[in-house]
């Protein structure tokens, strides 16, 4: 789906179009394995498994980078960048770099650059966080996610004319409901969520607030 000049795609990424940037952010790659760690039963991907949409959508929509938006590995998981970096070579994926994100702290030396101050891309900044940067701002975070009948919470892109809200690439990591003024504080946006594995714009978020009132779902750790 077309939004200003980005290509928001149902894998959970966005593509900026006058650059050819493919941006992906929250992936927390080894999440599985911290769960498993805290007792949980939850069954373990392969590297590969996890990564095989971000591989389709680079297949698919030939960008000429990739940008990391934070949080590519779950904490204590920095032992996977390498392999991450080994699966991307492998593939010809170009890393542009990673804009580090909260979960991404201990990482040292990765064979890619680290943004610390974040990236441009045209008249975009792209974050990891929305903490009093200027617009326009792409960023990640929150999760973002909205009940849909059917569908549970399904991940979702906030979009206006001074944000594009990702959602977390991970497909395990819980989502924050953006029905919540905490996830989305700016006054106005789109909602445009993941359903059937296609996009459906839903429209204005403080109409879907007014449909669907405030979602008391507990909030969980991002
Ligand atoms: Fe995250």
């Amino acid at each position: 789906m077309i939004w200003d000049d980005w290509w928001l795609d149902h894998r959970r990424m966005a593509l900026h179009r006058p650059t050819g940037t493919l941006v992906v952010g929250d992936l927390h790659l080894g999440y599985l394995n911290f769960r498993q760690r805290l007792g949980e039963s939850v069954p373990l991907e392969s590297l590969a498994e996890e990564l095989l949409p971000l591989e389709q959508a680079w297949n698919d929509l030939r960008p000429c980078g990739l940008l990391i938006a934070g949080d590519l590995v779950e904490r204590q998981a920095t032992g996977l960048i390498p392999a991450f970096a080994k699966w991307a070579h492998d593939r010809s994926i170009s890393i542009l770099g990673l804009v580090p994100g909260n979960h991404d702290t201990g990482i040292q030396l990765p064979p890619f650059p680290v943004l610390d101050q974040g990236h441009q891309l045209g008249r975009w900044r792209i974050s990891h966080d929305d903490d009093a940067l200027p617009e326009p701002l792409v960023h990640g975070h929150k999760h973002p996610a909205i009940p849909l009948p059917g569908h549970g919470m399904a991940a979702c892109f906030v979009v206006s004319q001074s944000r594009l809200m990702l959602p977390a690439y991970s497909a395990h990591a819980a989502g924050g409901s953006v029905l919540r003024r905490s996830i989305v504080p700016w006054p106005e946006g789109e909602v445009i969520a993941m359903a059937g594995g296609r996009l459906e714009n839903l429209g204005d978020i403080n109409a879907l607030r007014a449909i669907l009132g405030p979602n008391q779902r507990k909030k969980r750790r991002l």
